[in-house]
């Protein structure tokens, strides 16, 4: 029986997150291994810190193909050659593509920086997120971690850790306070995870 599971991490940007899930299976805290990271840009430098900690990096973008399913069809293999069981949106700007959601059903998760169901969806991410809950005069934010689905934001929320929102607050400072609970609520749900899907693997 395997003792670690393989995750692949989907991002498009700085990949912090990363960072963190990177380190916690480091620590062995998370009885994972990042296995793989895909990018919907060659630009984001989530490829970089996963090249420093020798993982492979590849970029994923449909536009490349002749077509979306010849898209789809190599990322679904992608995934397969590289054995992985789960996956983590940490930052993905794009939409999976549906068999890829078919093939990991109930193994997707994602990351959203404000407590869903409100300000998410479509457009909804990096500082605009923060505005629109400064503008809202919301006195609380937050974290979201949620299983992911076809719909943008949208699936089972399975954590939600909350902040406070300060009147004086700019969005960067807001982001800054809710991407500190990102980096320990992200591996604490993997780790849950993980440890569900082995004993579930060992049945
Ligand atoms: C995070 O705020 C996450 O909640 C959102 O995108 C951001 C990614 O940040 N989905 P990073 O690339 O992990 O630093």
């Amino acid at each position: 029986m395997a003792d670690k599971l393989r995750l692949a991490v989907f991002l498009s940007g700085g990949g912090s997150n990363l960072q963190s899930i990177i380190d916690k299976c480091a620590e062995d805290y998370i009885p994972a291994k990042v296995a793989l990271v895909v990018s919907s840009t060659r630009k984001a430098f989530g490829l970089t810190r996963a090249k420093k900690a020798g993982i492979e990096g590849v970029v994923y973008r449909r536009k490349k193909f002749p077509d979306g399913k010849t898209a789809d069809t190599w990322l679904v293999n992608l995934l397969d050659d590289h054995k992985i069981d789960f996956i983590a949106l940490a930052g993905y700007l794009k939409m999976l593509p549906p068999p890829v959601v078919k093939a990991f059903k109930g193994r997707i998760y994602n990351i959203h920086p404000a407590l869903l169901p409100k300000f998410g969806g479509k457009g909804m991410y990096g500082l605009k997120v923060h505005r629109a809950v400064i503008e809202a005069r919301e006195s609380e934010s937050g974290v979201t971690i949620h299983k992911a689905d076809e719909i943008y934001d949208h699936g089972e929320i399975v954590a939600q850790e909350k902040v406070p929102v300060f009147p004086e607050d700019t969005p960067e400072e807001l982001a800054a306070r809710v991407l500190k609970v990102e980096h320990s609520l992200y591996p604490k749900v993997l780790k849950t995870v993980s440890e569900r899907l082995l004993k579930e693997m060992e049945k």
